[in-house]
């Protein structure tokens, strides 16, 4: 009976112990790597801020060193930032806008000379040039 009893409490105690490990294919190798991945991904983690400090140019950014040179004067005709040359061409829409830029339209050469800049950048210098018109 004593025996019994001992065996009850060890099997209860064993019950309570396992059910959290009920799922034992979580338990496998791959999962333990898993779960231990964190800690060797620090140095990944450390470098991260530094690709995000080489992010996104801003629209003023793009503009002061791609675009200014034509806009800023309205050479050959380009719309200058914050004028009414832009009314018209805004009629066009932003998409039409973003993709005579991207791709070239007369004398405005593909992406305005900036072949590094991302479409989204590209976007920001024609929002940041038509801010307020
Ligand atoms: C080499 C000179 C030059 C540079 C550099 C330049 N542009 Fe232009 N851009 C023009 C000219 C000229 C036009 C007018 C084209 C036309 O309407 O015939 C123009 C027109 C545009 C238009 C209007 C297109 C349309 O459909 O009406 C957008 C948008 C534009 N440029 C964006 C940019 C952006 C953004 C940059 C910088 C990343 C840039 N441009 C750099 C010359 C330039």
């Amino acid at each position: 009976m004593g025996v019994l009893k001992q065996l009850n409490r060890t099997l209860a105690v064993a019950a309570l112990v396992l059910v959290p490990f009920a799922h034992a294919d979580e338990m496998s190798d791959d999962a333990i790597k898993e779960r231990l991945k964190p800690i060797g991904s620090v140095h990944v983690a450390g470098a991260q801020p530094v690709a995000a400090a080489g992010g996104a140019r801003s629209g003023e950014d793009v503009y002061n060193a791609s675009c200014t040179a034509c806009h800023g004067a309205g050479v050959l005709g380009a719309p200058k930032p914050a004028s009414a040359d832009w009314k018209p061409r805004l009629e066009k829409g932003m998409e039409t806008l973003l993709d005579h830029a991207i791709n070239g339209f007369n004398a405005m050469p593909p992406k305005g000379t900036c072949m590094d800049c991302s479409d989204d950048e590209i976007k920001a210098a024609i929002e940041y040039m038509t801010d307020g018109v």
